[in-house]
């Protein structure tokens, strides 16, 4: 308590003398002080303006800078989220497979650890710009993510099958791949400790590998849908612009089914979680890739069907 008290009394004096330091040059210098201090504060202000007129002669400092920004950011992130998915995919599972368990253990505290907080964060960091590209740019004079006419159009159909399967994605990195990865890395650091091995670590490191799996599959068609939509869906291409109420709704009835039963059979709801006919996806990187590329066809052949011109 006393300590406490002298303590505070220390930094009021410190506060004290450092008021006293700054009050009396200015009484005795005045004018002289003052004018020093407007001169920086203009210099200042000069410099944040100069800033603002070389950002606005560059356009960035506009609705189409701000959209392009966010989509350069958007690109960046989702990079290092796939990349980190494939990397997890075809070449850490493959690895991990043929190594022994006490380096394996080591790997999984030491280096998957790492790679997973890259993971989740640059899926967390994709979602947000992914979400702001959609406030920043427009449809008439309605951010586009409130506009019911954006997400009626060929493009909107587009952008939003892409964020269907992207989302699901996302909730599959925090909800079911980061929950059971945080189990097998907590077993692989108390084995290398000398304790004994978690029973349930396995079963939740199957329950993630399926989760990713299904990621690596939805993937291919969610990037489809993400560059085709300023690059290829649109009437230039062939495309509907503004295809009926009837054709929406045939559209999204087959596109909400392929994504679902995809997401329930992952989630072990179809089929368990062990190997068998359903899940033959998910036992290696081929089957998976080969399920991956038959699922843009199969999304692409939809879209065309229902929406071309
Ligand atoms: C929920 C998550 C996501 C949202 C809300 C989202 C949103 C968007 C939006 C609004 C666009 C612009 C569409 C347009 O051209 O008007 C876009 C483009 C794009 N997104 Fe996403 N996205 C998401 C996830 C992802 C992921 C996971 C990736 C992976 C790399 C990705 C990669 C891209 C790419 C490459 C483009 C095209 C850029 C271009 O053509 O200039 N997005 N996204």
């Amino acid at each position: 308590m006393h300590e406490i008290r002298r303590y505070v009394a220390n930094i009021e004096s410190v506060n004290v003398s450092a008021r006293r330091a700054w009050s009396v040059p200015r009484l005795r210098a005045g004018g002289t002080l003052r004018r020093e201090r407007r001169r920086t504060r203009d210099s200042v202000d000069m410099g944040v303006v100069g800033m603002i007129v070389v950002a606005d002669a560059l356009n960035i400092i506009s609705r189409s800078g701000g959209a392009f920004a966010t989509r350069w950011a958007h690109v960046v992130v989702g990079i290092m989220w796939i990349g980190l998915l494939y990397y997890f995919n075809f070449v850490q599972v493959p690895a991990f497979a043929e190594m022994e368990a006490a380096a394996r253990n080591n790997a999984v505290d030491k280096l998957a650890s790492r790679a997973l907080w890259w993971f989740r964060w640059a899926a967390a960091a994709t979602v947000a710009t992914g979400i702001m590209i959609l406030l920043f740019q427009e449809n008439g004079d309605k951010a586009q993510l409130f506009s019911s006419d954006y997400m009626k159009s060929v493009e909107g159909m587009s952008i939003f099958t892409g964020i269907l399967l992207a989302l699901t994605m996302f909730f599959n990195v925090w909800l079911v791949i980061w929950p059971n990865q945080k189990k097998v890395i907590a077993n692989a650091r108390n084995v290398q400790a000398g304790g004994e091995a978690d029973p349930a670590a396995a079963a939740a490191g199957r329950k993630a590998a399926l989760a990713s799996r299904q990621n690596t599959i939805y993937s291919f068609a969610m990037l489809m849908f993400m560059v085709g939509t300023a690059h290829f869906f649109s009437s230039g291409s062939g495309f509907v612009q503004s295809p009926s109420g009837g054709d929406r709704a045939a559209y999204w009835g087959i596109a909400v089914v392929i994504w679902l039963v995809f997401e329930l059979n992952a989630l072990g709801v179809i089929g368990g979680t062990t190997a068998n006919v359903t899940n033959w996806m998910y036992e290696n990187h081929k089957n998976a890739l080969i399920t991956g590329g038959l699922l843009v066809v199969v999304y692409y052949a939809v879209f065309y069907l229902v929406l071309k011109a």
